[in-house]
């Protein structure tokens, strides 16, 4: 299965929100895709592309040296296939050249899919935001990702 790995752009916004309404209980709307595809200067989104269609995303914001990852998701019917690991890989590695030497996020406790993966890319558990999420108040768990020095 090919996948193609490109900066995403705001005309993807649309695609991006139908995917992640999939995905999410509480999915980002077209237009907060828009802003960060257009508007928001530190933010930094890639696509996984198969046969032309959107079917992944991974995105971050840029806070000086440190990389805030805000999402990634991967289509239901395409997961399992190794694209969640291509997209969050390609992320990294190229924040990594745009200065970034650390990655952080926070997960839903419960999320043991997302857990895996980031624990596959080095992230280790730093804290826990308790009863973070407003829908189900479940807790966060806050990860760090500590690359080279520079
Ligand atoms: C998390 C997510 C992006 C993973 O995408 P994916 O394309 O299925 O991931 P990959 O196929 O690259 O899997 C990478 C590794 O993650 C782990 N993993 C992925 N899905 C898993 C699952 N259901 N259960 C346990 N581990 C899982 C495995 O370690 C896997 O490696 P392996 O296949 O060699 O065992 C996808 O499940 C998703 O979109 N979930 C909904 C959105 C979400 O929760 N995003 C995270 C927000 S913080």
């Amino acid at each position: 299965m090919n996948c193609i790995v490109r900066k995403a752009v705001p005309e993807d916004a649309e695609t991006m929100a139908e995917l992640d309404r999939l995905c999410f209980t509480v999915p980002w709307t077209r237009q907060a895709f828009e802003h960060e595809l257009s508007a928001n200067e530190a933010a930094f989104y890639l696509v996984g592309l198969i046969e032309g269609e959107i079917v992944g995303y991974a995105g971050l914001w840029q806070i000086v040296d440190e990389g805030h990852i805000t999402n990634i998701a991967v289509h239901p019917a395409y997961r399992r296939k190794g694209l969640g690991k291509l997209l969050l890989g390609e992320l990294i590695r190229l924040s990594e050249a745009r200065g970034i030497n650390k990655h952080t996020l926070e997960v839903r406790a419960s999320n043991e899919a997302a857990i895996e993966l980031y624990r596959k890319f080095g992230f280790k558990i730093a804290g826990i935001r308790k009863g973070y999420y407003p829908d189900n108040f479940e807790d966060a768990l806050i990860l760090w990702r500590m690359g080279e020095e520079r």
